[in-house]
């Protein structure tokens, strides 16, 4: 949701606008509704900016290129207050003069009330943005150091907000200022950086500094200085990125999706890896939570959104079935909202890939409050919302630069797994003897998801036969049912297809009335070993929808024959007990999705509408 990037060295040349630029480039999945920069040139900061995608603003400065600068902001937009526009787009100059530039991540709530004072004092807005209120503000009031500025103007801001400045008079400095909303800063040899995160500067420097809330950083050739909203002194905390420019990069694949999507079966090994002891036992010192306090957890309520919200669904099956401690799931955006029962034996696990979903943080914060015990599992270092947690579990998908999550989906479900069987093993309940079964078994899950990945052929045909298709629906039930609910989310995102996701029982109570001859169906079938004859059910929903006409898709395990009468087409995945299918059964419906977005010559890494990661609520 926006990007942003920021820049200075010690030489007035290209470096500056080319470092923004790249950063840009990388950063363009969180945002790209326009594109712009700002360079501290001279007396003066020139910037350029354009509607759309970053191409755009590319094609702009060839056509009037800026001059050399050693200081830069650049910024990629994802709208909420005023349309996709030029005019709308980031920097913004507050005022007349040419001295001072803006960008802004995330929503001022009280600009309505900045911009009537404002305005009433004769300020002539060029946007509809609460952006420009915040950038009048500067540099009305600015006074020779931005740093001050910053912090006397950030005192009036409620609201969420990552604002990168630069000004004229101090030509070799940025700053920038957090709340709610993600800025790291990237330390060069005699240059610095800040970026929403750190792929904005992973091409140039792998070491990081993290802020906590409410804090402001003047960035200079020299170093990075930071302070809390108070003013007083604060130390940024450093990290080594664990990951290289390469990872950030296409690889060789048309597109991240398809990249990442074949990097599965390493972010599932990866995010198990040296998290058991030689006995085969689970090790989660990393949590840094006792024992004692997990033993004592009486109920576990998942927040999150969207695919990460799903990957809480399989996970509440699966770790209620494992440990017998009441489990939900709540979308986060919905969570505190519904006065929720709270107390310090919850455990509220949250779920998100990039750290940084509003929503997803704003529930944590509420279950802190209300006492519970907060575990984050996250996908992205140094971001809010594994800060805002107790304890973090990290996914180790990498980086995941495509809008539409896949690698990061399976990370999410192998994590909460680890979390699961951890919780077993402690607990020592009904299942704690097999804790260890299952995770012999999760570690031959990357085997497996290769196994599917060599298997696609007929799904990519399937595929470019419905590029036409209007409607598709997808059924499963138990670990099917969230699987369904997530093959039509990468369609609908994908593909701007109407899909609908259901638990397959649930069909005959209405949304059956939907089938008519033809309509494509994903039946998500599982294991025939399933308990309490699951699967004879879902084989019997397959034949109610297909004696009506459907177009019958079966997702079903190697060497079950069953479906084979009921089926237009089956796709086998390896067998695997049922708790851990899902893990290969949402694979084709990820390469179906991705299959058909390109067949309908859509840009698949960024659809429409979207951004990476939402940081307003
Ligand atoms: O970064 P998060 O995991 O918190 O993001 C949550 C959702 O916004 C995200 O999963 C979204 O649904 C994706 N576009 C799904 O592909």
């Amino acid at each position: 949701m926006c990007g942003i990037v920021g820049y200075v060295g010690a030489n007035a040349d290209e470096r500056a606008l080319n470092v923004v630029m790249e950063g840009l480039a990388r950063l363009e999945y969180r945002g790209y509704d326009s594109a712009g920069v700002a360079l501290v040139g001279g007396d003066r900061v020139v910037t350029a900016k354009k509607a759309g995608k970053l191409a755009n603003l590319r094609d702009e400065l060839g056509a009037r290129p800026l001059s050399g600068s050693s200081t830069g902001i650049g910024h990629t937009r994802w709208a909420t207050h005023g349309g996709p526009t030029d005019e709308n787009a980031h920097p913004h100059r507050g005022g007349t003069d040419d001295k001072f530039a803006l960008i802004h991540n995330g929503i001022i709530e009280n600009f309505h009330a900045l911009r009537g004072e404002l305005a009433a004092e004769g300020v002539v807005f060029e946007s509809e943005t609460d952006t420009e209120v915040v950038a009048h503000l500067l540099a009305r009031a600015f006074d020779g150091d931005l740093t001050r500025t910053m912090q006397r103007v950030v005192e009036r801001l409620e609201g969420a907000f990552t604002l990168l400045a630069v000004h004229s008079d101090q030509p070799g400095v940025v700053v920038g200022a957090r709340r709610n909303s993600p800025l790291v800063v990237g330390l060069g040899e005699g240059e610095n950086f800040l970026g929403s995160d750190v792929a904005a500067f992973i091409g140039y420097t792998r070491e990081a500094m993290e802020l906590e809330q409410d804090q402001i950083v003047t960035i200079t050739p020299e170093g990075a200085t930071v302070i809390n909203f108070d003013g007083s002194p604060a130390e940024g905390k450093r990290y080594h990125v664990d990951w290289d420019a390469a990872a950030a990069e296409k690889g060789g694949y048309d597109t991240f999706m398809e990249k990442e999507i074949n990097e599965q079966p390493q972010a599932v090994g990866d995010t198990l890896l040296g998290r058991t002891d030689a006995e085969g036992r689970l090790t989660l010192d990393e949590l840094r939570i006792s024992e004692e306090r997990l033993q004592d957890v009486s109920r576990i309520v998942f927040v999150a959104c969207g695919t990460a919200a799903y990957a809480g669904m399989v996970a509440k099956y699966a770790i209620e079935h494992w440990t017998r401690i009441p489990v939900e799931v709540a979308l986060a955006h919905e969570f505190r909202y519904c006065d929720p029962i709270i107390d310090e034996r919850t455990l509220v696990v949250s779920i998100s890939q990039s750290g940084e979903t509003m929503d997803t943080l704003m529930a944590v914060k509420h279950a802190r409050e209300l006492g519970a015990l907060t575990i984050s599992i996250c996908n992205t270092h140094g971001s809010t919302i594994p800060r805002e947690s107790d304890a973090v579990l990290y996914t180790h998908a990498g980086p995941e630069i495509a809008v539409a999550s896949t690698k990061a989906f399976l990370a999410q479900i192998t994590a909460s797994y680890v979390l699961g069987l951890y919780l077993t093993q402690l607990r020592g309940q009904t299942y704690a003897d097999d804790a260890q079964e299952v995770l012999a078994e999760l570690h031959g899950i990357p085997a497996k998801i290769e196994a599917v990945l060599g298997g696609m052929d007929r799904v990519r045909e399937i595929a470019r036969f419905m590029v036409d298709t209007r409607s598709v629906l997808f059924l499963g039930r138990n670990v099917g049912y969230p699987i369904a609910m997530e093959g039509a989310l990468k369609l609908k995102e994908l593909a701007y297809i109407h899909a609908e996701g259901f638990a397959a029982g649930e069909l005959k109570h209405g949304p059956i009335a939907l089938i008519e001859p033809g309509q494509p169906v994903f039946i998500v079938v599982p294991s025939p070993d399933t308990p309490h004859g699951l699967h004879g059910k879902v084989v019997s929903n397959i034949q109610e929808i297909r004696a009506r006409g459907a177009r019958t898709l079966v997702i079903a395990e190697e060497g079950d024959d069953s479906v084979q009468p009921f089926a237009d087409e089956v796709i086998y995945v390896p067998s695997t007990s049922t708790m851990l299918a899902p893990l290969l059964t949402v694979v084709p419906l990820q390469v179906f999705a991705l299959e058909l977005s390109t067949g309908k010559g859509l840009d698949v890494d960024q659809p429409r509408n979207l951004a990476k990661s939402v940081t307003v609520e």
